[in-house]
């Protein structure tokens, strides 16, 4: 099969592509032929050797993907061969052919395309968790998520409007406040201004007043978050997801004191591994708002594996707007 190896952790040029031995399903295990995949930000990490979790080189990165069952180990239940799929893994996305484990593998909609399908991955799991399992969102809500035109961001715009919130959304540029905008923001705060620190906050008063907002969804850090933080409500939550930008924020303990407010982390890929269950019934939920039509991924391109530079140079270079994808025969 063609696989995108890692021999050498690196720039994203750094990345190979090669023939690697098909793998094989064990018991429990499902084999799926890749149809298409999607970037998402922690591959550069992975790829550049500064992730958390990292493989013995060589590997294929890619953290999701969509795909038709080849053929399942022994005493698998949830698929069979020709089913349509998608799944979550830690690694091994970009190559003709994935095991995944049974519990990670799920069938998907006849109306969903693989392109959607690997598109609404790990994004849309973690922007669902974050405001969720970890926020505990209630109905009508002030939701302001960070990064708002990015995979996470957007699939959190999306999934928090769909669940009735009112929605704010931090952006750095018109072309991403316009695509904030048509995917459900009710309010838009700019992060290209000269001083953020108090823009930010006076943009988010002045669209949904000086009580600020419930939830906070960050996958930025550095100063988007330092200033959005001044903007939580009494009570509010702050969900930490990831740090884009580069610098990991601090914040003074004192301040959750006085404001009862819950800084709360997010590791996705935990719920995959320790509490499938859990995470295949936000799956079902996130297939029934699609096919209700209140979420769509936003794929702004898609591009064949062998033009995989372009594809991880779009989300290197801050240009991705939603998801880009890569389409494997
Ligand atoms: N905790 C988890 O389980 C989990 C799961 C998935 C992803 N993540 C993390 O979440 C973050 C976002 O991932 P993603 O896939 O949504 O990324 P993405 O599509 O590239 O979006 C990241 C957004 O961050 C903003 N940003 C600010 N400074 C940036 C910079 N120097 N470079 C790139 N982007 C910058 C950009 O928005 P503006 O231009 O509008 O500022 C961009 O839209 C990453 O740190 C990733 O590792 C965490």
């Amino acid at each position: 099969m063609k696989a995108l190896l890692v021999r050498e952790h690196g720039p994203i040029e750094s990345l190979t592509l090669a023939e690697a031995p098909d793998p094989q399903p064990k018991a429990g295990e499902v084999l799926v032929e890749v149809r298409a995949a999607s970037i998402n930000f922690p591959d550069l990490l992975v790829i550049g050797g500064t992730y958390q979790k990292l493989p013995p080189r060589p590997f294929s990165p890619g953290k999701d993907f969509a795909g038709v069952v080849a053929a399942v180990g022994e005493g698998v239940t949830l698929c069979k061969p020709g089913d349509r799929v998608t799944a979550q893994i830690e690694y091994g996305a970009y190559a003709g052919k994935c095991v995944v484990r049974e519990a990670n593998c799920h069938v998907i909609p006849d109306s969903m395309s693989f392109a959607d399908a690997a598109a609404m991955g790990l994004t849309y799991l973690t922007a669902h968790f974050s405001l969720v399992e970890r926020a505990r969102y209630q109905p009508g809500e002030v939701v302001l998520v960070n990064g708002a035109a990015g995979g996470v961001g957007l699939a959190a715009v999306q999934i928090a409007k769909a669940l009735g919130a009112t929605v704010v959304a931090s952006v750095s540029s018109e072309e991403k406040a316009a695509l904030a905008k048509a995917n459900g923001a009710d309010h838009i705060v700019r992060t290209d201004v000269p001083d953020i620190r108090e823009s930010f906050r006076k943009q988010v008063y002045d669209a949904v007043g000086k009580r600020g907002v419930d939830i906070i969804v960050d996958p930025v850090g550095g100063d988007v978050f330092d200033a959005s933080f001044r903007t939580i409500a009494w009570s509010g939550r702050v969900v930490v997801v990831g740090f884009a930008e580069g610098r990991i924020p601090q914040v003074k303990a004192g301040i959750l004191l006085v404001k009862n407010i819950s800084l709360i982390g997010l590791q996705w890929s935990d719920y995959r591994d320790r509490e499938p269950q859990k995470v295949r019934a936000v799956q079902q939920e996130l297939f029934r708002l699609y096919e209700e039509g209140k979420i769509k991924p936003h794929v702004m391109a898609a591009y064949p594996i062998e033009e995989h530079q372009k594809a991880l140079a779009v989300v290197r270079d801050r240009k991705v707007v939603g998801k880009v994808v890569l389409l494997i025969d």
